[in-house]
């Protein structure tokens, strides 16, 4: 998490550095600050707790003039969020500053070493240890900012994106990277500098992506330089953003979160695009790495949080269509869990933001116990994205509010596609059942558009649900995972506790909490199991429970039983987890707003989490 942005070049740069805080607040908002390099060459450094608003607050009777300058956006780990911890932070002298994402593994072991030297701290993070360490290197070796950087990286064990400037080499910034994303945009006269390339699209498509281990040695009026750690030449490699700044704005909606969840059509048609063709699922990724997908002995699903729910989901459709025995694991659990993996075993890792920093030392164990590993990724160009050996992109567009909603509909989708192609491959799958479900996935955007229309209904329910402390959610099946899905889109957003539970487990446990102020959301599409979930229902109503019940539009059964029935249009089984998260989205969303929340930056968390 935390959000970095930097900027060389021609023009006055706060402004350009504050919109791209803005930008990058999803990732951390607990503190903001920013160094700026003034035309006498000092560094002028402000920063607020609170959010990127704070920031500008207090800057405003300050000179923040300077074409060179750094900021960041944080999300604390080491440290309250306080002003004196928020970054950038500063060296002893005052002549270099930092800005960095990530965490300093080692880092009280360097403390404690430069204290001993005689350096003084202001702060308890990581980062001032880093920028103490470089100037002490700086200052002991009498080096370049460069070299002083390159030399205070290898002795780091951790994660990082840095961007440093010093007051004595005034036209640069040096940057790197470790297992924390990093971009770089080539303007006119400009180079930019960011966590994703959300704050450079305003000014230039032309990126580079840097790598783990490398070091971008950034001059105003020369050309980008790229060095590996072990201080050999790296090659540049220049790509071409396809982001539009429309995608990045709120277009007419009071939260991106809304916005999002009614994006869901098109969303949904930009993921199935040319991959479902003549009834057949076609999907270059299975199609290129045919022999694996045919000897799999066992899949094995990684990730965390929504994707993770997504993943619940994906496990039963390959099972179901492709037969092959399917594990999904937290990947914080699955890296430290010893597994065993063989060489012909396949891990899935899903992550929507491609950075999820547990996701991604899943994948590196898997692959160094030989697994062919396939990410599941939505940010095209993502550190996950490019750790994977291929992959399937979900293509959602930019997903900006904090609590996921159209990258979860997009990874059950694209693992839909990918459990009925690789059941394709293998010939677990009949023709007739390839088509059917083929049909039914080009139908989802109507059928979503379709359930977005209990809009205002969910609504006006939400006020009467906002009094709540503690909802349980219920499913069965595919839908099980819905009911995690949901309970987590409400506590996320509203902080009312939610629990997700299989419905039949109830008897084993959560019956104990239903009374008359414990609402109860049923998952109840018409489905295999319908009958023994009626009995639930029946279960908590008999105890006073109120009932919200998510059903199939004409099921009177549970329409005379339930409180309050939120109806989707009917959809073959497998496909259902699709289109029950758009009210369970809603009705977390309206809840949160009822209670005032901030629904697109809910407290204490951020949307890319690459800390541990
Ligand atoms: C954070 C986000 C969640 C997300 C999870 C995994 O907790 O707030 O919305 O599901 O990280 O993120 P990923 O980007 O790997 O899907």
């Amino acid at each position: 998490m935390c959000g970095i942005v930097g900027y060389i070049g021609d023009e006055q740069c706060y402004q350009i550095l504050i919109k791209g805080l803005h930008r990058l607040e999803y990732r951390g908002y607990d503190s903001a600050g920013v160094a700026l390099i003034d035309s006498n060459n000092n560094i002028n450094l402000y920063k607020s707790h609170g959010k990127v608003a704070a920031l500008e607050k207090f800057c405003e009777s300050k000179d923040v003039t300077g074409t060179i300058g750094i900021a960041h956006t944080r999300w604390a780990t080491h440290g309250e969020p306080n002003d004196v911890n928020a970054h950038p932070h500063m060296s002893q002298d005052s002549n270099i500053a930092i800005v960095h994402n990530g965490t300093i593994e080692n880092y009280k072991v360097l403390k404690q070493a430069l204290i001993e030297h005689g350096c003084e701290f202001r702060s308890e993070t990581d980062t001032e240890v880093l920028v103490q360490l470089i100037e002490y290197i700086k200052n002991s070796n009498k080096c370049s900012l460069l070299s002083a950087v390159r030399e205070a990286l290898n002795e780091v064990i951790g994660a990082y994106a840095i961007a440093v400037i010093d007051k004595n080499t005034p036209n640069t910034i040096i940057a790197a990277r470790k297992s924390s994303p990093l971009v770089i945009g080539i303007g006119e006269n400009a180079t930019y500098l960011a966590s994703d390339a959300t704050p450079i699209i305003d000014y230039t498509n032309k990126v580079v992506y840097l790598n783990d281990d490398e070091i971008a040695i950034i001059k105003k009026d020369e050309p980008l330089s790229v060095i590996k750690s072990n201080n050999e030449p790296s090659n540049i490699d220049i790509q071409t953003l396809k982001l539009s700044v429309s995608q990045l704005e709120k277009g007419g909606y009071p939260h991106f979160m809304l916005k999002e969840i009614f994006e869901q059509p098109n969303t949904l048609r930009d993921c199935i695009r040319g991959r479902v063709v003549n009834d057949q699922i076609q999907l270059s990724g299975v199609m290129d790495n045919k022999e694996r997908f045919m000897n799999a002995k066992r899949i094995i699903i990684v990730a965390c949080g929504t994707s993770w729910h997504a993943g619940l989901i994906g496990k039963r459709l390959l099972i179901d269509y492709a037969r092959i025995p399917v594990e999904v694991e937290y990947a914080s659990e699955f890296r430290y869990s010893n597994p065993v993996i063989n060489p012909d075993d396949i891990v899935i890792a899903i992550s929507q933001s491609g950075e999820t920093a547990d996701t991604l030392a899943a994948i590196q164990i898997a692959k160094e116990k030989g697994a062919f590993v396939y990410g599941v990724c939505n940010v095209v160009g993502s550190s996950i994205a490019r750790a994977t050996d291929s992959g399937t992109y979900i293509h959602v567009g930019p997903e900006i509010g904090v609590a996921s909603t159209k990258a979860f509909t997009g990874q059950v989708t694209v693992l839909t596609m990918l459990a009925i192609a690789i059941g394709q491959l293998r010939g677990t799958v009949d023709d007739q059942t390839v088509a059917k479900i083929a049909q039914s996935i080009r139908q989802m955007p109507e059928l979503i558009t379709e359930a977005l229309k209990l809009n205002k209904e969910i609504e006006r329910l939400s006020y009467t649900f906002t009094y709540a402390h503690n909802f349980l959610y219920l499913g069965r099946g595919y839908n099980f995972p819905s009911a995690l899905e949901g309970a987590l889109k409400l506590k996320e957003i509203s902080y009312i506790h939610a629990e997700g539970y299989p419905a039949a487990e109830m008897k084993h446990g959560p019956i104990a909490l239903i009374d008359h102020e414990l609402p109860t959301v049923f998952i109840a599409p018409s489905d295999e199991l319908h009958e023994k979930i009626i009995s639930n229902i029946q279960q908590v109503k008999a105890r006073g429970g109120a009932v919200i019940a998510v059903i199939t539009k004409g099921d009177q059964e549970i329409a005379n039983l339930a409180n309050f029935i939120l109806e989707i249009p009917e959809v073959p089984e497998c496909l259902s987890p699709i289109l029950v998260s758009i009210p369970l989205q809603l009705l977390a969303y309206h809840i949160a707003v009822k209670k005032g929340c901030n629904v697109d930056m809910p407290r204490n968390l951020a949307k890319s989490v690459t800390v541990e």
